[in-house]
């Protein structure tokens, strides 16, 4: 059954075969409108999109391009009829398929927002109520976080940032051995706790 929800000055709809918009995760666009303000001209990639929300809220006081990427069908028929409804379709593409390989080589992206699945995969039962594609993150909670985390490597334009979103402080540490970081070609900048998760800015080395 299809319901709305207000998110910021957005009405969402959604349904359960996606994640319930979470209103902390307001803060998510927050940052990154701000990152906006002062980042390269060019548009904005969301990547695990969902219905849209996060990136929606993120670009909609400015002019910038978004492109959300999600591997569900229906969270991206939501994410396309939410950015309808917010009055800036003309300037949202909504690619359906797997993060890995939906973004082309040529592409750069001045600012990334990263929302994927960062529940351990063994705590997944403690949440019956959220589809579980969009939840389980794997053994470590961050299989598809390091695929996010892959295309902000590779895509994430000079002078550029990424604000991705994982569940824990700890989880963090894990990701900072990941290659990018411990290779210099991405750094950590700024760590901030919310009240259901954790969002990490990330720029260039
Ligand atoms: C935590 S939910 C976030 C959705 C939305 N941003 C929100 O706040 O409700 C994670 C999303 O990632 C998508 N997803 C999981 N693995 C993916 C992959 N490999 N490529 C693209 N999308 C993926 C799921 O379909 C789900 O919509």
């Amino acid at each position: 059954m299809t319901e709305h929800l207000a998110f910021g000055p957005l009405t969402i709809v959604f349904d359960e075969r996606v994640l319930r918009p979470r209103e902390w995760t307001a803060a998510q666009s927050a940052w990154a409108a701000e990152l906006m303000a002062t980042a390269p001209p060019g548009p904005v990639l969301e990547l695990c999109s969902g219905a849209g929300h996060i990136g929606l809220l993120a670009v909609l006081v400015s002019s910038r391009p978004l492109v959300c990427v999600d591997a569900s069908a229906a969270a991206c028929d939501y994410a396309r009829a939410n950015a309808v409804a917010a009055g800036i379709a003309d300037r949202v593409e909504v690619r359906e398929g797997r993060l890995e390989t939906a973004v082309r080589d040529d592409e750069l992206f001045p600012v990334v927002i990263a929302d994927p699945p960062w529940v351990p995969a063994a705590d997944t039962g403690r949440f019956p109520e959220d589809p579980l594609t969009a939840i389980d993150g794997g053994a470590d909670g961050l299989d598809v976080a390091r695929a996010c985390l892959a295309v902000v490597d590779r895509h994430l334009a000079p002078g550029g940032s990424a604000v991705l979103q994982v569940g824990t402080t700890a989880q963090v540490d894990v990701l900072a051995s990941e290659p990018s970081f411990a290779e210099g070609r991405l750094a950590v900048v700024e760590v901030r706790q919310e009240e259901r998760g954790v969002l990490v800015r990330i720029d260039r080395g």
